[in-house]
């Protein structure tokens, strides 16, 4: 099974994003991740449309867009406009989650399903089949740099057994405080896509680290 390591643009110098886009695209990174955040569904707002317009404009791999924000059946078709190849939403921000899976998958992008720290994997049962990644949240969504929650190994385990149970095709994407302490022991629990940001853009060699990373998850 593939690993995938996703830098995090929130982290990035937005003084400089052209630089930082330049610097994932000729690193060992597999994918741009790109936080959407409304103040409403979370305490922050992040950055919207014009700027994913202009990380696509230059970026090279899989842009992996991550929407922290409450209705996002309102944009979908926008975020594919813009350039998402994968689109996540939050299970907890979805009245009629089946609907914006298929709605994101009619407009040629993979799915994704996130989950809050607080939500259990069980509320996936019925909708595993149809999803193409789940993003399990191991720190509060909202902010960068917060500290990784140790419950999120147990979750992860859980969703890989759920996943095999289901015959889906799912992958599994941890988001929140991931880092080399444990980066492997994540991957081993089975997690495919791992998203870091700041301990790749606080770092004084960022494409080192990126090289660190997916070294230690490639047998
Ligand atoms: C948090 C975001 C994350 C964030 C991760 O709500 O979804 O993608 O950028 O940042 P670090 O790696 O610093 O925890
Ligand atoms: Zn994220």
């Amino acid at each position: 099974m593939n690993k995938f390591i996703a830098p995090s643009i929130l982290a990035a110098d937005f003084g400089n994003l052209q630089r930082d886009v330049t610097m994932i695209n000729n690193s060992d990174a597999d994918w741009f991740h790109i936080d959407v955040m409304d103040g409403v569904f979370v305490p922050n707002i992040s950055f919207g449309m014009p700027v994913i317009r202009a990380i696509k404009k230059h970026a090279k791999k899989t842009m992996d867009v991550h929407l922290m924000i409450v209705n996002p059946d309102r944009y979908i078709e926008d975020f594919k406009k813009v350039g998402a190849d994968i689109l996540t939403v939050h299970y907890e921000a979805c009245d009629h989650l089946h609907r914006t899976v298929q709605a994101i998958k009619t407009q040629g992008m993979k799915a994704g399903v996130s989950l809050n720290p607080h939500t259990p994997v069980s509320v996936l049962e019925d909708i595993i089949k149809d999803v193409d990644l789940v993003l399990i949240m191991s720190v509060n969504p909202g902010f960068g740099g917060q500290s990784f929650i140790e419950n999120t190994y147990k979750k992860v385990a859980q969703l890989k057994s759920l996943i095999e149970q289901s015959n889906s095709n799912a992958i599994i994407e941890v988001d929140g405080g991931v880092t080399d302490k444990n980066i492997e022991k994540l991957s081993n629990a089975g997690v495919n896509a791992f998203v870091a940001g700041s301990f790749v853009f606080k770092s004084d060699n960022p494409s080192e680290i990126i090289r660190n990373l997916k070294n230690s998850v490639s047998n």
